[in-house]
């Protein structure tokens, strides 16, 4: 499986804090079947200004342990922005991170409260640049939970959702679970990822893929942790 979505990169985020942490969790990736992963670590103005050039930094120095290990998995590189006006300047500026350095998809992250005024421009400033908005876990925002038609929108202009694996287990309690079951049910999701933190979260990854199969079956599942993604990181413009 390839997981477009992770924090796996030590001491940028609230991910991984040291290099030993990072190898744990991406053990874990391996064992629970994940053989690619897209090192994606927060960017928020002030609180994490993360660069491609050390987000680079980082996958090369994991990637030599990776080999020295035998761990059989690939990371890639990008980032997750946070929903803000910055990201206006960052794609001004050519600053934007986008998954696998394709040029092509973004990732970015609603907040949980309420869906930012700015999310309209940004979302439009992106998609009239030839760029493709992917939402990280929308199932967890208040408005998307009180009404999940709210991310239909955003897919009619060409926006992808991504639903957290560990949301369909009941890692963020039952009303995300129904959201993220919502979300997969009604054929808004394009993809899942695990959006790991910890060395848990491969697991619950893993839980969620399995639930999603029972919930819509395994060829549409198959599309979201694998075809989909493998879109994705081949696409490079
Ligand atoms: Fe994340």
């Amino acid at each position: 499986m390839i997981d477009l979505h992770s924090h796996i990169l030590f001491g940028l985020d609230d991910g991984a804090r040291d290099i030993d942490e990072s190898i744990k969790i991406i053990k874990k990736m391996a064992e629970y079947g994940i053989n690619k992963v897209i090192a994606s670590p927060h960017f928020m103005e002030g609180v994490y200004n993360n660069k491609i050039e050390i987000i680079k930094e980082r996958i090369m120095i994991l990637q030599e342990s990776i080999k020295r290990e035998d761990i059989d998995i690939e990371i890639f590189s990008g980032a997750e922005f946070y929903m803000e006006l910055v990201i206006l300047d960052l794609i001004k500026n050519n600053d934007i991170i986008t998954i696998a350095d394709g040029n092509r998809y973004v990732l970015l992250e609603l907040p949980m409260g309420q869906i930012p005024i700015c999310s309209e421009k940004i979302l439009f400033v992106l998609l009239t640049k030839g760029l493709i908005p992917i939402i990280a876990h929308p199932e967890r925002n208040h408005e998307v939970i009180k009404d999940p038609k709210r991310v239909k929108e955003w897919i009619d202009n060409g926006v992808l959702i991504q639903i957290n694996g560990g949301s369909l287990v009941g890692r963020y309690g039952t009303t995300v679970r129904k959201s993220a079951e919502r979300l997969l049910i009604e054929g808004y999701t394009y993809n899942i990822a695990s959006d790991s933190h910890s060395d848990y979260h491969p697991y619950l990854f893993y839980k969620g893929v399995k639930r999603a199969e029972k919930l819509i079956g395994k060829e549409d599942v198959d599309n979201m942790v694998n075809k989909n993604p493998e879109k994705i990181l081949s696409t490079s413009v």
